[in-house]
């Protein structure tokens, strides 16, 4: 590896502001993390600036729906986001926002470059809009049937049961996620980005060694196929940029959310007085890196490029895609309790413990990577705990006791710490072309080597034997020697584990090049346990507190219109309605069950008698806000015994559950005991 100073900047992908982290988000932030700080121990200049993705219609509806503004919505998010990575050891240089003075400044200018140099075509489209809620709709706020499979429930751009992609205007009976009104077509101007002007270059730029060569293929298929013009604008109401010569048009979300990543690096080097051009110009010298999901290569890798080269900015040195998380080998599941934010995995867990557990896993290609939850505890015990941590502890009390805390002055055998500096190179090179889980290994088989050395000395046995003294000690500063280098090469990994570490070696901040030196003659101070084993009772707490989360947000946001509305049940015949006696009912008496969380107790009054019936009601309903209503109740179903007596009957209710309960109510002039035909 060279040792020229190298200039490096880092992007990893900029989360949506209006969901919070979670440990899937976290692979590609760990990822890129372990990278940059080990660009940083190498002794390289390493920026690395993220932002939050602050705008688009997703942002705008939730914040719609809280009942707050777009702008408080993502201040608020920015402060949670940043706090997770914060806790995550997760070391921006710079966190931003799109929506910001620096990003309104880029999408201006690049749109203006490409402008002027006639790769922007105006055309009239028509699009799907909700009349109700007066506004054009995404793909993704569109759900209807499949036009491929029939399949209900499908989204506006593809259809997760047959994987047939089409337009939102293909679909069968479609309606607006956002009030369940029909669609309808719409037209308007609409600026778009001449994507196929750039075929050339970007034919030879993806196939020039910046991107990996799965990626490469797949982007071949779009530059085969001859790119499309990219609708790059859309209409008011839109949380974004308005384009500056298209009132009540502003820019999409995605053309401007990569240049945020232009955005947050300007916004540093104001703070800093650094020279942006240095770093961004056609020309620059610095090395240009952006970290990303296989689900977003086409921004990053056509899209993105086109506008950078369009607007005569440098284009990415590479842009490096990894795979999707997956727990237990499925999909992450907000029923199975999977579905983990970064923050309740902070609740119960080291954040160390995780991204070691990513390094174990993470190498440079694309396929998915899995958090077996069973194997996370083992390795991260084993090999953490049990063979790294384990060393130091081994020899440290020893040092500090026997020794007075001081290291032998010279190191009696140099073999060992040796070998570790000759390892270090190829984990360089594992760690600079992202083959973490390589490095990983070999450092593992290090610690191991280190362990079978101590276990031979057998200090313990020798300590009794006073001719043995200097063996000992020489022994145990050979072992915790070889702590220190791998805590050096772990460092990028287990940040705090290394300072923690440092404190107990009595060093300065440790460097990669410090793994050719040695601590002789030297004080350490007393050794604490530096990391615990994980109990399986902290991953059961964090699967419990998923699940619970679910089941609140569920009940705070009921969405009829998404995919908890119920499908339609299998046909009946008329005779088996008639078999339904349903009554009007009048609510006489209301009352709470003790012990039963759910129900109230009610008595009812359909006329000819009175019924006592048990309904799950009481998430949604105090008793006193229903006696004296009229309701309509079955009136034939068969009794059911209950733990708290015995339930004549049921009442109807619509709603998913929750608070989200609506018991049926006749109209004026009902009575009770009146059947329902
Ligand atoms: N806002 C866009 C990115 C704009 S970049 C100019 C976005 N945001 S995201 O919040 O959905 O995702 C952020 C990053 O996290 C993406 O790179 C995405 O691929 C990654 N991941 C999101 N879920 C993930 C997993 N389950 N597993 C691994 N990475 C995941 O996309
Ligand atoms: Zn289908």
């Amino acid at each position: 590896m060279s040792s020229q100073k190298r200039k490096i900047v880092v992007t990893s992908a900029l989360p949506y502001a209006n969901g919070p982290i979670h440990i899937g988000h976290m692979v590609e932030y760990t990822q890129t993390d372990i990278w940059v700080r080990f660009q940083k121990l190498q002794g390289h200049e390493c920026i690395y600036v993220c932002a939050d993705d602050a705008h688009g219609t997703p942002i705008m509806l939730s914040a719609q729906k809280e009942g707050i503004t777009p702008q408080e919505l993502i201040d608020r998010v920015k402060v949670e986001h940043q706090a997770d990575f914060a806790d995550f050891q997760v070391n921006f240089d710079n966190f931003h926002s799109t929506h910001s003075e620096e990003n309104k400044y880029f999408a201006t200018y690049i749109y203006n470059q490409i402008k002027e140099a006639g790769h922007i075509a105006t055309r009239t489209i028509s699009q799907s809009y909700d009349p109700k809620a007066e506004m054009f709709l995404p793909d993704r706020f569109i759900k209807g049937e499949c036009p491929n499979c029939g399949a209900a429930d499908q989204y506006g751009d593809n259809c997760e049961v047959c994987g047939a992609t089409y337009d939102p205007t293909e679909l069968k009976n479609p309606k607006s996620v956002v009030t369940g009104e029909t669609p309808v077509l719409k037209d308007s101007k609409q600026y778009f980005f001449k994507l196929g002007d750039y075929s050339e270059m970007l034919k030879e730029w993806t196939r020039a060694g910046h991107i990996q060569k799965e990626i490469a293929n797949k982007m071949d298929e779009w530059l085969e196929e001859g790119l499309r013009d990219w609708d790059i604008s859309r209409n008011a109401p839109y949380w974004g940029f308005e384009i500056p010569d298209a009132p009540g048009k502003y820019f999409y979300v995605w053309m401007d959310a990569p240049i945020g990543y232009l955005a947050s690096f300007k916004n540093w080097c104001d703070k800093t007085g650094h020279d942006f051009d240095d770093y961004w110009s056609a020309d620059s010298k610095a090395e240009l890196y952006h970290f990303i999901g296989k689900d977003i290569a086409r921004f990053h890798t056509l899209f993105f490029p086109a506008m950078l080269h369009g607007a005569g900015f440098r284009k990415p040195t590479a842009v490096y895609c990894h795979g999707f998380l997956t727990v237990d080998g499925q999909k992450m599941s907000k029923s199975r309790g999977t579905n983990i934010k970064a923050r309740t995995y902070l609740d119960h867990l080291n954040p160390e413990y995780l991204r070691y557990y990513f390094a174990a896993k993470l190498n440079s290609g694309i396929e998915d990577i899995d958090l077996n939850l069973e194997d996370f505890m083992a390795r991260v015990n084993s090999d953490l705990v049990g063979k790294v941590v384990n060393i130091a502890s081994r020899c440290a009390g020893f040092i500090v006791k026997k020794f007075d805390a001081k290291l032998s002055d010279t190191i009696s055998d140099d073999s060992l710490n040796q070998k570790f500096l000759a390892a270090a190179e190829s984990i360089a090179n594992d760690y600079e072309g992202r083959e973490f889980s390589k490095a990983m290994r070999e450092i593992m088989a290090l610690a191991d080597l280190a362990n079978q050395y101590i276990d031979e000395q057998e200090p313990w046995v020798r300590i009794k034997d006073a001719s043995q003294q200097q063996n000992v000690q020489d022994t145990c500063s050979i072992g915790i020697n070889c702590f220190r280098q791998l805590i050096i090469m772990l460092k990028p990994v287990l940040p705090n584990l290394a300072k923690q570490a440092e404190a107990f070696l009595n060093v300065d901040d440790l460097q990669w090049s410090d793994l050719s030196n040695n601590l002789t003659g030297h004080s350490i101070n007393k050794f604490k346990p530096l990391m615990t084993r994980i109990e399986k009772d902290r991953i059961d707490a964090i699967i419990k507190a998923s699940k619970e989360a679910q089941a609140t947000e569920a009940q705070l946001a009921p969405q009829v219109t998404d995919s908890n509305i119920d499908p339609i049940a299998d046909e009946i015949s008329f005779e088996d309605f008639a078999k339904l006696d349903l009554r009007v009912a009048k609510i006489v008496k209301a009352e709470a069950v003790e012990k039963a969380d759910k129900l109230l107790q009610l008595t009812l009054d359909i006329g000819i008698e009175q019924r006592n019936v048990f309904a799950g009601i009481k998430s949604a309903y105090k008793p006193e806000q229903l006696e004296g209503k009229l309701t309509v109740m079955v009136a034939n179903l068969a009794p059911r015994k209950m733990r708290f007596g015995v339930s004549e009957g049921m009442v109807l209710a619509a709603g998913p559950g929750g608070k989200d309960i609506h018991i049926l109510n006749p109209d004026d002039g009902a009575t009770p005991g009146m059947r329902i035909k």
